[in-house]
């Protein structure tokens, strides 16, 4: 059951003051330019906007909570608000006289609201601190209810109304609300972070941004708890959702566009969290190498993230075991994948595996998805259980069949070039051997 708002307006119109709506024709229409298109200051996160922010757009940041949504949020804050360096008071075209004397500062054409549900406005202030954000032009609302927020923000007391010109308002050009489930308005009784609340509190904050043009981000926890709605119950009120994923205790953050009205969703983000906030990482396959393929039971392979080609090791533990049901244990890789590569070796490879524990982890953290590592999983777990590493300086990139073929990947190409780049030279494909089994008999290295 979801509370909703009634409307109180009649439905039962008089034919007579029926409206009638205006139909447009489609080549008509004027196209809508993405030219307007602000940097965000941060490239990672420009890469999965789709180049930067777009006037009026309302983005989703959702993930887990600790996984650092509000300390990027405050990062972009920063970048946006330009700060007292760069202010020109007098030439900012949208710049309305300050009527409010003593508060100059407020009235800066580039000032960013952080709307502070979560936390109080000291705590924020903490973690600026940690970053090294001074930034005047970073303005904290200490306030939950939506409707006080968006009447504060919209600044009806700031509008200045000129002679046969339209008003002209001090709008902030950027808004953050951290976090939606704190959210609550006064037209439903439910309490904050319910479903009726949350969608509610996010209806009314897209329909403002999309009216005033101000772009919103907006954050949404995800809960295990059944009484907190999450962000999926948002997903399709907003132009953009971005994921946060990554592993609290590890560095690696990857922020991964999953809706996006404004461009592609196929592009990700990746930073690492350290000492002083997010950081980007511009050449992801140096964090994930280490001293990879070198020893039994490490393959490095290459995945594509969005359209980056990215190495990473897959490194795989195999050992003796007792149990009736074996272990098959997988970080970073999808347990049935695992299952079934086991299986291949077994059939197809003549790999008895069938009483050994199995242990596979990709390092660094990350996930891999995509079909084109397996054939990295089987030779680590091969190269393992023989106790023979590859070739130094070889790499792994194919599916692999049921039948214990290796299939070719698409965009190979582009991964033998990532891999070359980082000193590996020795490709292991679909064009080197057509089965798995040929693979782990000519490659696996004689010691
Ligand atoms: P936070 O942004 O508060 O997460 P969220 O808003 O998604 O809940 O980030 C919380 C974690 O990030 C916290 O465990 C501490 C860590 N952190 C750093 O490691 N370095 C930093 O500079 C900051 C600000 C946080
Ligand atoms: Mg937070």
């Amino acid at each position: 059951m979801v509370e909703t708002v009634v409307s109180t307006t009649k439905s039962t119109k008089h034919k007579a003051n029926m409206r009638v709506a205006k139909l447009v024709q489609l080549t008509s229409i004027k196209k809508e330019t993405y030219g307007a298109r602000v940097s965000t200051g941060i490239g990672e996160l420009d890469r999965v906007l789709g180049g930067g922010i777009v006037p009026g757009m309302v983005t989703l940041v959702a993930g887990e909570p600790g996984i650092g949504k509000s300390t990027l949020l405050l990062q972009l804050a920063n970048n946006v608000a330009v700060g007292p360096a760069a202010e020109q008071p007098q030439t900012h075209p949208t710049k309305g006289p300050s009527p409010v004397s003593g508060a100059p500062r407020s009235a800066s054409p580039t000032r960013v609201i952080y709307v502070a549900g979560e936390e109080s406005a000291t705590q924020i202030a903490g973690r600026a601190s940690r970053l090294g954000i001074a930034n005047p032009d970073i303005q904290i609302l200490e306030e939950t209810d939506v409707d006080t927020i968006i009447e504060t923000v919209n600044g009806d007391e700031w509008r200045v109304k000129r002679a046969n010109q339209s008003p002209i308002t001090n709008h902030p050009s950027l808004l953050i609300v951290d976090s939606i489930q704190t959210l609550t308005t006064g037209d439903l009784t439910g309490i904050a972070g319910a479903v009726g609340q949350v969608r509610e509190c996010a209806g009314r904050l897209a329909a403002w941004a999309k009216r005033s043009g101000v772009p919103m981000f907006i954050v949404g926890h995800v809960t295990k708890e059944g009484t907190i709605a999450g962000p999926r119950v948002l997903e399709h009120m907003v132009d953009t959702v971005v994921w946060f994923e990554g592993e609290r205790r590890e560095q690696l953050r990857v922020v991964r566009a999953i809706k996006n009205r404004f461009g592609p969703t196929d592009e990700v983000g990746i930073f690492s969290m350290g000492e002083s906030g997010l950081k980007e990482v511009d050449n992801p396959s140096n964090l994930f190498l280490g001293q990879a393929g070198r020893v039994s039971g490490s393959v490095v392979t290459v995945i594509l993230e969005g359209t980056r080609p990215m190495m990473v090791e897959v490194q795989a533990l195999v050992a003796p075991t007792k149990l009736a049901f074996p272990r098959r244990i997988s970080s970073g890789v999808d347990q049935r994948r695992l299952e079934l590569i086991i299986a291949v070796l077994g059939r197809r490879v003549g790999i008895p595996l069938w009483d050994y524990d199995i242990y596979v982890n990709v390092a660094g953290g990350i996930k891999i998805e995509e079909p084109g590592a397996g054939l990295a999983i089987a030779l680590s777990i091969a190269s393992a259980f023989k106790d023979k590493p590859l070739k130094e300086g070889s790499f792994a990139v194919g599916e692999v069949g049921l039948l214990g073929e290796i299939r070719e990947v698409a965009q190979t190409e582009r991964r033998i070039k990532e891999a070359k780049r980082l000193g590996f030279n020795s490709p292991i494909t679909s064009k080197e051997a057509s089965t798995v089994s040929e693979a782990v008999s000519r490659f696996l290295f004689k010691k």
